[in-house]
């Protein structure tokens, strides 16, 4: 059993040795040959499977891809699942809503009810370890790893993160970039506003286009405030005390965070008023389509920008948060196998096509992510994925918060209640004193 400590010692070492062998480069080539395509279901482990069900065989996935390039990414993987399963019958059952706001307390209440899907995304880290494994709701996956030899091509880094107790509850599809800053480089041009690199040449940026009557900064409904939050952790606070914060190590009443909560404060006056009612999508769309200059959100928003059939580099710009240059906060989106699910057969076949090759490299392009295997194909990659790829096998790796790396969902909902009263009542000292209560709560703070 990894304590969060030990883990993300491990993950941060491990990650820097095999960010240094170029171990997760997307240009490692070195994959053994792997039988997945041909693997029947059955030749896998999975929880006993009742008598044949020569009737509908089925399996269930849930998640919330539903739109915005995210249900585009799914629909490609379908098909090659389809493709190397024709017998069986997908059955989609996401459920609307970015992040999983919706989806989750949906699962929540089935996996309580003891209804769970056969197969569910959730988040590798914390999200996974912590809520999914602590509560005994999924099968370890060992055998299907070793059967399809994926030891040797997902980044070694990850593993600890879905593992606990030498066994692997998950499959990664991807890897995901949360501190991303979108712009709109014709706005910034016409402005004369450079891409900026530091809080303050940010601050200094978005004074200029406030003044020119542009909203500087897009901003949607609460989980993408959090996710702007960890962002600002990290910029103002640093990899080593960020990471600090979600191992016990960063004291969350300091001066450094306070100062970072006031970064945070000030973000936000450069938002538009309408945040809490717009989704991730259309606070997105606001820069593609000239109404904003900056928008940051996960690398989720190039699937989409793509699907609205806009340009990179001409509709749309990249660059790190400001002041995270070097550091990929990243998120990894990962299928797992339900205890008790009514098709364990169907559902690791679902998970065979999840972790192959062939699935993830339909699946990426479109989704607007790069593979969790090292060995997909670059070409198949637009120019902001293939310079992902680039950053994820130099940068500096830390964990996102919104999206289930460094917190277990208790902590996740504690620092989300305070999140929420700070938005309603804009006060430093209140907010970080329930951050601080969150962390003693839920978190490795005593
Ligand atoms: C994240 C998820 C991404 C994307 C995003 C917006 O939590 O990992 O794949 O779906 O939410 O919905």
């Amino acid at each position: 059993m990894f304590s969060k400590k030990a883990l993300f010692a491990l993950f941060t070492s491990l990650l820097m040795l095999s960010m240094a062998l170029s171990a997760c480069g997307p240009t490692a080539t070195q994959a053994p040959v792997v039988p997945e395509k041909t693997e029947a279901p059955e030749a896998t482990e999975a929880p006993e499977a009742t008598e044949a069900p020569a009737a509908a065989q089925e399996v269930e996935v849930f998640s919330w891809w539903t739109g915005g390039g995210e249900a585009a990414g799914l629909d490609a993987m379908i098909v090659v699942f389809n493709g190397m399963y024709p017998d069986i019958d997908f059955i989609n059952s996401a459920v609307a809503g970015g992040a999983g706001t919706n989806a989750r307390a949906v699962l929540a209440t089935r996996l309580q009810a003891g209804d769970p899907p056969d197969s569910w995304q959730g988040h590798a880290g914390q999200e996974l370890i912590g809520t999914y494994v602590a509560g005994n709701q999924l099968e370890p996956l060992n055998d299907l790893y070793e059967a399809n030899g994926w030891l040797d091509v997902m980044p070694e880094t990850l593993i600890p993160l879905i593992s606990d107790n030498s066994n692997i509850y998950s499959v990664p599809v991807n890897i995901h970039r949360a501190n991303v800053l979108w712009y709109n480089p014709a706005i910034l041009e016409a402005n004369g506003v450079e891409v900026p690199t530091d809080l303050d040449s940010w601050f200094a940026a978005m004074d200029t286009l406030q003044a020119a009557d542009v909203i500087p900064l897009a901003l949607g409904e609460q989980w993408t405030q959090m996710h702007l939050l960890e962002t600002v952790l990290l910029s103002s606070l640093g990899n080593d005390a960020y990471n600090g914060l979600w191992d016990g190590s960063t004291d969350w009443s300091s001066p450094e965070v306070t100062a970072a909560l006031e970064d945070f404060q000030k973000v936000l006056t450069y938002t538009n008023a309408d945040a809490a009612s717009l989704s991730w999508q259309d606070a997105a769309q606001l820069v593609v389509d000239g109404d904003a200059a900056f928008n940051v959100m996960g690398d989720w928003a190039e699937g989409f920008f793509r699907e609205l059939g806009k340009e990179p580099e001409v509709d749309y710009g990249w660059a790190a948060v400001p002041g995270t240059e070097g550091t990929f906060q990243f998120l990894s989106d990962s299928f797992v196998l339900a205890a008790g699910a009514p098709h364990p057969d169907s559902a690791v076949a679902w998970l065979t096509v999840a972790g192959s090759k062939e699935g993830q490299e339909a699946f990426n392009p479109v989704k607007g992510s790069i593979c969790a295997r090292t060995d997909c194909d670059p070409a198949l990659f637009g120019v902001y994925l293939q310079s992902a790829m680039d950053d994820w096998s130099s940068n500096v790796v830390v964990g996102s918060l919104t999206h289930g790396v460094v917190a277990n969902d208790s902590w996740k909902s504690s620092i989300d209640t305070a999140l929420g009263l700070f938005l309603a009542d804009p006060n430093i000292e209140n907010f970080q004193s329930a951050l601080v209560a969150a962390c003693v709560e839920s978190g490795p703070c005593k």
